[in-house]
């Protein structure tokens, strides 16, 4: 792979995936990020990338709802794979607002199929990152397999699940190099501070409540964005055309037991020694509509045929993002006060 299409990359797990090609991989081509700066894009996240790979490093700011202009790249860049992180992601925003995730997520990726198939003769890959969340919610048993049928709840899942569907009739169709991969919830540096994580950490820190939806009791299987990028990254290479992976933490947690540890870590730090514990602060909201009870992933397919697993415990990925939240403050500051918009609007009129 020479040229390689990044779609999404100033994102949370795009941005995790550029610094782990270019700084730990085998990848030597070169890569062209993407991203249309929607809130969730964050165009200095990569900055230390573009000082340091200027060679190798393409940013463009475009959005694949263009149809056209995602044509022109391709031809422009003689794009020969595409990793497509791009999409809306926030669960609570498709519930006020899904237009926005029909478009991007399956009408954005549509037209990243259409000029991958225009462009066919030179396509090695489309690698399609998707969620475990089109499965739909799972009882006290179970795990979610590849062939586990589809049955998203939300806006946001119907319309990655969509996409999904799209891709792969693609390869059966048309014959495109096609992977697709089904990851659980991530978590580590970069994330926005709407999810889960993030914002338990920030709100912890500055003594602010720390809302969770209905009874805390809501199951996620939790995977560091590490891990999340090295299992991608191993598909793309030698994953079998037309499959599809699903990828998961192995580690099942709680909604509550999640933000507990966060309160556990914070109040071991020196400075909060003689504040109150963390876990006064916990709030329990109303209930999101529609929210998924239990999710669980059988990364079964992956570790025979890839040799993938999780490097990352949870506790030991928590600690490290924790730590990288701690260390940017600034990060947190520009994303918090909108700085970070200014700087995009300043950068790329
Ligand atoms: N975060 C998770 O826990 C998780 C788990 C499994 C799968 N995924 C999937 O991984 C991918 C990345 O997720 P994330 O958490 O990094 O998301 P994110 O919201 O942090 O990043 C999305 C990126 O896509 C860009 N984008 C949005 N609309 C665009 C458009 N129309 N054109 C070009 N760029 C656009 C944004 O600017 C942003 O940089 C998504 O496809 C998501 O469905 C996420």
């Amino acid at each position: 792979m020479e040229n390689l299409l990044i779609t999404g990359g100033c994102g949370f797990i795009g941005s995790n995936f550029i610094h782990y090609l270019l700084d730990e991989s085998d990848f030597t081509g070169r890569i062209i990020n993407v991203d249309s700066l929607t809130y969730a894009g964050n165009p200095e996240n990569l900055l230390e990338i573009e000082e340091r790979y200027g060679d190798c490093y393409v940013f463009i700011k475009a959005d694949i709802c263009h149809k056209e202009r995602m044509a022109a790249l391709f031809e422009e860049y003689d794009v020969d794979s595409v990793c497509h992180f791009a999409a809306e992601s926030h669960v609570d925003r498709s519930i006020v607002e899904p237009g926005a995730f029909i478009q991007t997520n399956i009408v954005g990726t549509f037209n990243l199929l259409e000029a991958s198939r225009k462009h066919q003769a030179k396509l090695k890959r489309f690698h399609h990152v998707s969620t475990d969340e089109v499965f739909g919610s799972l009882g006290p048993e179970g795990l979610f397999t590849e062939t586990t049928p589809y049955r998203p709840n939300s806006p946001y899942s119907a319309s990655k699940a969509s996409s999904d569907h799209l891709v792969r009739a693609y390869h059966e169709t048309y014959g495109l190099p096609i992977t697709i991969s089904n990851c659980s919830n991530n978590y580590g540096p970069f994330q926005f501070p709407e999810k889960l994580i993030p914002l338990m950490i920030l709100n912890a820190m500055e003594d602010r409540p720390l809302p969770i939806y209905g009874d805390g009791l809501n199951v996620r299987d939790w995977l560091y964005v590490g891990d999340h990028c090295k299992a991608v990254w191993a598909i793309m290479k030698r994953g079998r055309r037309g499959e599809t992976y699903n990828i998961g933490g192995n580690h099942e947690m709680e909604n509550i037991r999640i933000v507990e540890t966060i309160c556990d870590l914070i109040d071991d730090l020196p400075e909060m020694k003689h504040k109150p514990s963390r876990r006064t602060l916990i709030n329990f909201v109303k209930d999101r509509l529609g929210h998924d009870r239990r999710y669980a992933i059988d990364a079964g397919k992956l570790q025979k045929e890839l040799e993938w697993s999780p490097e990352e415990s949870f506790q030991s990925g928590i600690k490290k993002t924790l730590g990288w939240y701690l260390e940017h403050p600034s990060w947190i500051e520009r994303i918090r006060t909108g700085a970070y918009q200014d700087w995009i609007l300043e950068h790329y009129r």
